[in-house]
Order: structure tokens, then C-alpha cells, then sequence
């Protein structure tokens, strides 16, 4: 195919160091005109400053409310490749693992229904295939499935879960973030597909605290491994870091948050009682140190990017959970905290956004938690000392009486 359009302002965008949008648009455009028109419009939009998509709009699959984010634009005369311009998310395996075949099966299903443009992988986690007209989401969908894919997630719904590749990588992973990733997807189908909250709820998992995924800042719920015991120190190790160079005082010692370790002739002493896990200190000397002792995780509720208030991260809810398949009761506890939400949530009201607006104390109530010293977020405002009619009745304040 010939170039189609005059391309000067995006041909700005290919001069600098980086690799280039533009290069990768116009590659895709040589062989598809959604792609050759995709560069037409977005030159136009530079030119004026003015973005010509419409906002949104119903499409989808039949038997699903979710997975397709519908895009038309207002030049279709103009444009006609892109007059309908769907994005399309697709589940991606946990772990991002793909076989190369997997990876061409996905290619040519997007050159033949799509503009040949995709982004590996969305922010949300997915993988997403870019530019499609209505008329082409069935097949897709069905060749999908035939293959063994799923569409993800979008819309008022449970978005796709997404997790760091954990234990299949990773020696610090503490819980098989693969298998909690792909067992909620399996269980939550219908909370994935079909569009039933009050707005997007997202679970990110990760095997450990150093948080590959950025769930504490990403997700609206966090499942972060974790573990309850000591940190084990090879004192020989630690000798050899401080051999090598390490300022272990300043690096270590100064940098902990919980102000839980000393250093001295004797070697490195860590205080567990007063160690907030944050794992700063074992990644920086991974010889040295390793969590030690049961493992489980920290269940966090409520980031988000700004929106309706600013931005958010995650509030611990339960300090420690056992992380054994079927993982039952971090099911059971997303379906208390769902209740609760689509009882009250407003329309495009994040979960963190509701328990600001009602109170962590009715939260933890409606979800069976005990308040814990983890969950207080500020001191002197979340005093979570629940009486009820029951405990006045035995009047409490009698055994201060003298
Ligand atoms: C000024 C214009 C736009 C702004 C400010 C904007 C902003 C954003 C932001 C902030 C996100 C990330 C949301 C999240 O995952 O938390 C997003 C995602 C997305 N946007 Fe836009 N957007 C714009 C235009 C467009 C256009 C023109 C299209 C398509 C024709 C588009 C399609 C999408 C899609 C498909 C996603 C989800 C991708 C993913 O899952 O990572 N957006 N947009
Ligand atoms: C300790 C945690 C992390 C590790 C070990 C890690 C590791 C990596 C590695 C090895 C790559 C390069 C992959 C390649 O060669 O193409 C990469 C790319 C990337 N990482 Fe991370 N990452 C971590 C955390 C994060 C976080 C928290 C975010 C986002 C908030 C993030 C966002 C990205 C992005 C967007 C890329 C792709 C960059 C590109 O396209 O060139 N990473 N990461
Ligand atoms: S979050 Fe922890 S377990 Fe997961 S990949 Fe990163 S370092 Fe490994
Ligand atoms: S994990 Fe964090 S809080 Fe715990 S001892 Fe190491 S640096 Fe300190």
C-alpha cells in the first residue's frame, strides 16, 4: 500500500532517541487501512487540537457486558477506517508466560479481524488488541475461545486480575501468585464479564512486598505474600557485603522503617517484633538475609488513580492470611466487601472512595474483620472501638469504678 496521508507532525515524534509510536503505527498502516487511517486522524487531531473520537458507546459480545471498550470516531467520512475503532481486552495467561505460537495465533488474528496494532499488555493487565469494527467481535471472540482465551475485563465490573510471575521466577515469592491469580479469575466469571458494580474493582497479586505489579498503588485489592516468623541472617554473608564496600549502617541500618536493626563488631541483630516486612533490607542483601517461618499474605483495600478524589493506595484490612487453594476465605471476603459496595457505593464510586466516605469501622463490621493496630491509617482519626447495645447493656465502664 502507498502512504496514504501526509504525516509531518507525528513524523516529529520518530526523530528523538526513543523507539517510536508513530514507526510502529506506520508499519502496521503499510498492509491495513484501519492502521493507515489511525495516522490520518491522529494528524488531523495535532493539527487542530481537537480529539475526534467519541466517548465510548455499547458494543460488545453476545454474553458479555465486559471485554470490549467500544471507540467510534466523529470523522468517519473522512476516516472510514477507523468509524468504529473497538479495543478489545484479552485475559492473559498469569505470569504473562505465552509460547511463541500463542503469540503468532494472537498477531494473525489481529492482522486478519484488527488494525495489526496491539499493546502488550494494558495497563489493567490484559492483552489488548486495538482497533476492530462491530461487525468483527464475534468471530473474534469465538476464535478466541475455540483457542482457549477469554476476554477480560472492563466496564462497572471485576477487571482482569494480574499478578507478578511469583514462585515460577522468583525465589522471594511467598504465595503461588499464579495460582490465586488464575482461581479468582475462575471463580468471579460473572463479576468478570457481565458489568454489575458500582464501578471497576481490580485485584493485583504479588508474591512479596517489593511489589512488582504496584498493586499497593493499582489495585482495589491487594494481595501482597508475606510471612510471619523472623528474618534469618548469615552472619558470614554479612561480613562479606561489608567487605565488598557496603556501608551497612547507612544502606541498611538507617534505612529501615521499623527501626528494628543494629549493627555492630558482633554482626547484624534484627528486632522481629518491631520489623514492618517491608523487605527493603533483604533486597538489599539477598545472601544475607531471608524471610523466615509461615507464609501467607496482607490483604489491602482501596488505590486507585485520581478520579473522583485523588489518588489512593491501599490500606491493610487483614494483616495475615493463610494462602491455601481453594482460598476460600478470601473469596468469602470479597463477596462481604461486594455486598457492601453495590449496597451503598454510588455510581462510579471506587470501594476505597466508599469506606472514606462511610467509615473503615462499618467496613470492618459488614466484613466480619477484627480492627488491628495494621489497619489504623490515622492514628487520631480511626479509633475502630466498636460498642454495641449488647456490650452497654454489661456497662464496661463499672469495672474502672472503684
Ligand atoms: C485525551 C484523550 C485520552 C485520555 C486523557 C485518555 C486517558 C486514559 C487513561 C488515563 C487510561 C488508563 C486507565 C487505567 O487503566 O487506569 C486510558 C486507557 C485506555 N484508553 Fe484512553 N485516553 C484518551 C484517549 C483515548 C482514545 C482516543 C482511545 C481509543 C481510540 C483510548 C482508548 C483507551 C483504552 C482502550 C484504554 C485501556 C487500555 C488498557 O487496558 O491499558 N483512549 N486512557
Ligand atoms: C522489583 C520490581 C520489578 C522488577 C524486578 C521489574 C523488572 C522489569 C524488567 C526486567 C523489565 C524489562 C523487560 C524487558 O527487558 O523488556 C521491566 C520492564 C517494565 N517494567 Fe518493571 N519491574 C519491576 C517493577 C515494575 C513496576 C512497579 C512497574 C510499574 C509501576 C513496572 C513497569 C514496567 C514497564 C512499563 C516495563 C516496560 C518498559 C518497556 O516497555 O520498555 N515495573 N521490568
Ligand atoms: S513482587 Fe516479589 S515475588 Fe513477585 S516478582 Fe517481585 S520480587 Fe518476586
Ligand atoms: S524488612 Fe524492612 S522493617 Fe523489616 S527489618 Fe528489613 S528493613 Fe526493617
Amino acid at each position: 500500500m502507498t502512504k496514504k496521508y501526509e504525516t509531518p507532525l507525528l513524523d516529529e515524534l520518530e526523530k528523538g532517541p526513543f523507539p517510536s509510536f508513530v514507526t510502529e503505527i506506520k508499519k502496521a498502516a503499510a498492509k491495513n487501512s484501519m492502521a493507515a487511517d489511525e495516522l490520518g486522524q491522529l494528524e488531523k487531531s495535532f493539527r487542530d487540537k481537537v480529539t475526534y473520537w467519541k466517548h465510548g458507546g455499547i458494543v460488545g459480545v453476545r454474553g458479555y457486558g465486559g471485554g470490549v471498550i467500544g471507540r467510534y470516531s466523529q470523522l468517519a467520512d473522512e476516516f472510514p477506517g477507523v468509524a468504529h475503532f473497538h479495543t478489545v481486552r484479552v485475559n492473559q495467561p498469569s505470569g504473562l508466560f505465552y509460547t511463541s505460537e500463542t503469540i503468532r495465533f494472537i498477531c494473525d488474528l489481529w492482522d486478519k479481524y484488527g488494525s495489526g496494532l496491539t499493546n502488550f499488555h494494558g495497563s489493567t493487565g490484559d492483552m489488548v488488541l486495538l482497533g476492530t469494527v462491530t461487525e468483527n467481535l464475534e468471530p473474534i471472540a469465538t476464535v478466541l475461545s475455540i483457542n482457549g482465551f477469554d476476554l477480560g475485563g472492563s466496564g462497572s465490573a471485576m477487571r482482569t486480575p494480574s499478578c507478578c510471575l511469583g514462585p515460577a521466577r522468583c525465589e522471594w515469592s511467598m504465595i503461588d501468585t499464579l495460582d490465586i491469580t488464575y482461581e479468582l479469575t475462575q471463580e468471579f466469571q460473572d463479576e468478570l464479564h457481565r458489568p454489575q458494580f458500582p464501578y471497576k474493582f481490580k485485584f493485583k497479586i504479588v508474591g512479596c512486598p517489593v511489589d512488582c505489579n504496584a498493586s499497593i498503588a493499582r489495585a482495589d485489592c491487594s494481595v501482597i505474600g508475606t510471612w510471619r516468623g523472623t528474618i534469618e541472617i548469615d552472619q558470614d554473608a554479612v561480613k562479606d557485603y561489608a567487605k565488598k564496600g557496603m556501608n551497612i549502617q547507612e544502606e541498611i541500618v538507617n534505612m529501615c522503617p521499623g527501626q528494628c536493626i543494629s549493627y555492630n563488631e558482633n554482626g547484624l541483630k534484627i528486632n522481629n517484633s518491631d520489623c514492618l516486612r517491608c523487605m527493603h533490607c533483604i533486597t538489599r542483601m539477598p545472601h544475607a538475609l531471608r524471610p523466615n517461618g509461615e507464609k501467607g499474605a496482607t490483604i489491602l483495600i482501596g488505590s486507585k488513580a485520581p478520579f473522583v478524589i485523588g489518588a489512593t493506595l491501599s490500606w491493610v484490612i487483614v494483616p495475615f492470611m493463610k494462602m491455601e487453594p481453594p482460598y476460600d476465605e478470601l473469596k468469602d471476603l470479597t463477596r462481604k466487601m461486594w455486598d457492601w459496595w453495590n449496597e451503598y457505593g454510588k455510581n462510579r464510586e471506587r470501594i476505597g472512595e466508599l469506606i472514606i466516605r462511610r467509615g473503615m469501622r462499618e467496613f470492618l463490621e459488614v466484613c466480619g474483620l477484627e480492627p488491628t493496630p495494621e489497619i489504623v491509617k490515622e492514628p487520631r482519626r480511626d479509633p475502630f472501638w466498636f460498642w454495641t447495645e449488647e456490650d452497654l447493656s454489661k456497662k464496661p465502664w463499672e469495672t474502672y469504678i472503684k
